[in-house]
Parts: C-alpha cells; sequence; structure tokens
C-alpha cells in the first residue's frame, strides 16, 4: 500500500483523517454493527463508487454472514444534485423483503443522496433500513437525514481519498485528505 510521504500526496493540502484513525473507527464500527444486528437476516448494500474501500473493510469488521449488495446512482451535476434529482444508475438484483438493510456509504454532504435511496428502498419490504457513513458533512445538510452510524464528522473542506474522488482520482489514497486548492484551481 502507498505511504503518505509518496508522491500522490503532493496534491493534499493536509491528511484530515490518517489510515490508522479510519481503520480503528471501522473496527469499532464494524463491532458496533455485529452487536445491534444480531440473529438479524443483514444485507450491507454500497453504493458506488464512493463507499467501495470502507465498504470491503466494513463488512470484515462485522462478525455476522452478511449479505452484500451494491446500487448506483448519479446526479446531474451539483445544480441539479441540490434540487434532489437523483437517478437510479444500478438497482439490487435481489429482493429484499423481511431483510434488514444497511446501506453503506462514504458520506452524507447534502443528504439527497441517501433520502432519495432510503425513500426507494422504503417500497420493497425490507425489515428495516438504516444507514452507515463513513464522514458525515453537517455544514452542508439541505434536507433533514440522519445517520444512524458514522465514523467522523468534518468541516465543509474538499476530501479525498479512501474512495472519495475529485474528478474520479484520488480513490486510492489509504488516508483521507484535504484537496489542496492547487490541483482544482491552478489559476488561483
Ligand atoms: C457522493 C457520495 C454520496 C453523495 C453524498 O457520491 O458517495 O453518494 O455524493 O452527497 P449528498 O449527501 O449531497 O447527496 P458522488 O455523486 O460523488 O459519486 P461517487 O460515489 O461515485 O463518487
Amino acid at each position: 500500500m502507498i505511504e503518505n510521504n509518496a508522491k500522490i500526496y503532493e496534491d493534499l493540502k493536509s491528511i484530515l483523517v490518517t489510515r490508522e484513525e479510519i481503520a480503528e473507527a471501522v473496527d469499532k464500527l464494524g463491532k458496533q454493527i455485529a452487536q445491534d444486528y444480531q440473529g438479524k437476516e443483514l444485507l450491507m448494500v454500497g453504493i458506488l463508487k464512493g463507499s467501495v474501500v470502507f465498504f470491503s473493510d466494513l463488512m470484515r469488521a462485522v462478525d455476522l454472514p452478511v449479505k452484500t449488495e451494491f446500487m448506483a446512482v448519479s446526479s446531474y451535476g451539483a445544480a441539479t444534485k441540490t434540487s434532489g434529482v437523483v437517478n437510479l444508475v444500478k438497482d439490487l438484483t435481489v429482493d429484499i423483503t423481511g431483510m434488514h438493510v444497511l446501506i453503506v456509504e462514504d458520506i452524507v454532504d447534502s443528504g439527497m443522496t441517501l433520502s432519495y435511496l432510503k425513500k426507494y428502498l422504503s417500497t420493497r419490504g425490507a425489515a428495516s433500513i438504516k444507514i452507515a457513513t463513513l464522514l458525515d458533512k453537517p455544514e452542508r445538510r439541505r434536507v433533514d437525514l440522519q445517520a444512524d452510524y458514522f465514523c467522523f464528522t468534518i468541516p465543509d473542506e474538499f476530501v479525498v481519498g479512501y474512495g472519495l474522488d475529485y474528478a474520479e482520482k484520488y480513490r486510492n489514497l489509504p488516508d483521507i485528505g484535504v484537496l489542496s486548492p492547487r490541483v482544482y484551481a491552478p489559476e488561483a
């Protein structure tokens, strides 16, 4: 795995959450989930693509025979996103009737994506629907949405790494960092 002094880290202004802090938080969350879902049929649903790194670590921290699924949604740019228009790109491939669904996300920002997903999944007969997110950015919230589980509350900064991207890049950073403005506003 790349070290945090690797060349790619020159594109960061700072590291916000280290890989060690992430690993500790994910492990703790996994134990909590295992305890809460004891004896229940748990389906973890990862939302592509941002959640994949968190999802793969979290599922391995849950000591239960979990099932896994993925969904993908898209929004047409920032303006549309804030208006709440979210499009389903990839649906579930299984019937979730009677299952306990845990949606796994990398970040809750405006809350539009998860608000849409929760509403959409609530029509499918699940026994329960909860949300686990790695990051929560409450300053940006536009709808009343609360994650049931979260690892870190972060300020309104442009963060990348551990699955989060800027223009599809930087998802492979093992830590979460604040992107240097030099990368997205080279003139500034
Ligand atoms: C990100 C993130 C959430 C959503 C959160 O996805 O993974 O799905 O935005 O934002 P919201 O709370 O304002 O709705 P993005 O659309 O960037 O796609 P990606 O997961 O493929 O990076």
